[in-house]
């Protein structure tokens, strides 16, 4: 996984959970030197940032699940401005952004690197309000799908019902999502 994405965690921890010192913490409890530094576009083993989540759960009493939708909320309202030169509409919304993420941002993002390994994301638009998520990945990082659902929501005003129809935890070959728009 990225660097980019282990900067996004510390800066969820140090911003949520107690600044610079848990960041420390969880880097020693994980095995690595609290001087770490992960470096944005440098590939680093995927079971480094799982140890690091797997100790913060512990240590706050949470699901790992819990905690990663939490992550991924606060992820999907950081994209939106670290890679808003992504974003080329200024119209788009949660929608608009779920689709682009799957057809090409992903694939832009890092383009000249060939380890990169992005997720298959597919956001089928069944009507104005109401897209189907499809979501395929080695790294089974569903809840992040979902906490960034919400942290894109959040940062357009918008609100919807989430709910995930199927997923791989439970033998599914994708986990998919469906996702409403609450009409007040
Ligand atoms: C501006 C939009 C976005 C950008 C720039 C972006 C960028 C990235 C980057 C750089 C990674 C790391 C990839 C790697 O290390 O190989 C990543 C991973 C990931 N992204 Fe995005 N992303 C965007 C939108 C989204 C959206 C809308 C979703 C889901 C709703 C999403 C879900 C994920 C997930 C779950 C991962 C973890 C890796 C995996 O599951 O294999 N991303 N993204």
């Amino acid at each position: 996984m990225y660097g980019v994405i282990f900067d996004f965690l510390r800066d969820y921890v140090i911003e949520h959970h107690g600044g610079k010192p848990t960041w420390e913490t969880l880097l020693k409890a994980s095995g690595q030197s609290v001087h770490k530094i992960y470096f944005p576009v440098t590939e680093y083993p995927d079971e480094e940032i799982v140890a690091i989540a797997k100790i913060a759960a512990e240590a706050l009493s949470l699901p790992l699940p819990a905690v990663l939708e939490d992550f991924g909320i606060y992820t999907g309202k950081k994209l939106m401005t670290f890679y808003h030169m992504y974003v080329a509409d200024n119209r788009w919304k949660t929608f608009d952004i779920i689709e682009h993420a799957g057809k090409s941002i992903h694939h832009y993002v890092h383009k000249h690197n060939p380890m990169r390994k992005p997720p298959q994301l597919t956001g089928e638009r069944v009507s104005e309000n109401e897209l189907i998520i499809h979501y395929h990945s080695a790294r089974m990082m569903c809840p992040v799908v979902k906490g960034i659902v919400q942290g894109l929501a959040r940062h357009f005003g918008e609100d919807f019902t989430i709910e995930e129809t199927q997923c791989m935890y439970h033998g599914a070959k994708e986990c998919t999502f469906r996702v409403t728009r609450k009409l007040h």
